[in-house]
């Protein structure tokens, strides 16, 4: 699958181990930044790889902040994103599976390097069930036209 890599300024060593992951299990990354020492605010880049995702340019997300909540609320706000935010396995795997979730957040000062791959690791390899579970997801996607 392609994806799409960004955190803001605490995220970016775990940002890297996170594409690393991806990349060793066979998807193409594009890692956006920033670089060691820039200093960038959560909800640009949380933004900029929500509406890459939203507009079907990459098949998946990755977010990292100091918690990964800053930068999944903000890539939250893109229609047809669903951002997660985990700290384990399971969850992340989950996520996928019953909430087609199509960018995950991890936070750098939550998760190590260890846990942080095996929780992309989950993530990525889990599937979409779709059926009774695509039902509830359409109904999040209805909630989307409450912002107009
Ligand atoms: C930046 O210091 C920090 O606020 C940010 O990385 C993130 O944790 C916000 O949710």
């Amino acid at each position: 699958m392609k994806i799409v890599a960004a955190s803001d300024h605490a995220g970016v060593e775990l940002r890297q181990e996170m594409a690393d992951e991806a990349r060793a299990l066979g998807h193409e990354v594009t890692d956006l930044g920033p670089a060691p020492g820039v200093a960038i605010d959560y909800p640009v880049n949380g933004a900029m790889v929500g509406r890459l995702v939203a507009a079907g340019e990459y098949d998946l997300g990755l977010l990292v902040c100091g918690t990964g909540v800053g930068i999944s609320i903000a890539a939250n706000k893109i229609p047809g994103i669903r951002a997660v935010v985990c700290s384990e396995p399971f969850s992340a795997g989950l996520a996928r599976q019953h909430n087609n979730a199509n960018v995950l957040a991890l936070g750098a000062r939550v998760v190590g390097p260890g846990l942080a791959r095996l929780i992309v690791r989950d993530w990525l390899n889990a599937e979409f069930e779709g059926g009774r579970h695509a039902r509830r997801v359409d109904l999040i996607t209805d909630l989307e036209a409450e912002r107009q």
